[in-house]
């Protein structure tokens, strides 16, 4: 069982994982424009792995007898001034995002919910991963700036990126 407050709070963490997924969407589909087919593909599967996350919440809602309901997702925006600033932007969303998990534990502690404290942290792991890839693309970018050879490599490399599921996870 879950308290109705947390139970809308899921609910809308649900929502922000599912705008993450059309974020990094929106992103994928910049980097095509782009001709940055590794770059984009490398979004594409970030958003996979959003979709997953959103996935997760709602198998825990319901696995807690709760019921999930969908709310508008925002549209992200279409346009960024550069491959670097598309990227930061993906780190300053996720560095949001983690402000959301924390705040969810908060609340189960609040609430003294230890099965929703327990489960949130696979998620709290999954956001130091989530910040740190991220912010080695940015990394990378700065050092070789834009264009020329490095960003080819780069492409390429962005490029092997594939998303599947944690074998642990149910
Ligand atoms: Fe689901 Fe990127 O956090």
């Amino acid at each position: 069982m879950i308290s109705k407050k947390m139970e809308d709070a899921l609910n809308q963490q649900i929502n922000a994982e599912l705008y993450s997924a059309y974020l990094y969407m929106a992103m994928s589909s910049y980097f095509e424009d782009k001709g940055l087919k590794g770059f984009a593909g490398w979004m594409k599967a970030q958003a996979q792995e959003e979709q997953y996350h959103a996935e997760k919440f709602y198998s825990y809602v319901n696995e807690c007898a709760g019921r999930v309901i969908f709310k508008t997702i925002d549209a992200p925006p279409a346009e960024w001034d550069s491959p670097l600033a598309a990227f930061e932007a993906a780190l300053a969303h996720e560095k949001k995002v983690t402000g959301l998990i924390y705040d969810l534990v908060n609340l189960a502690r609040e609430e003294k919910d230890h099965a929703t404290d327990n489960f949130l942290k696979w998620f709290v792991e999954e956001q130091v991963e989530e910040e740190d890839s991220v912010r080695e693309v940015i990394d990378e970018l700065k050092l070789i700036g834009n264009g020329g050879s490095g960003m080819f490599m780069l492409n390429r490399e962005l490029g092997q990126r594939t998303f599947s599921p944690p074998a642990q996870a149910e």
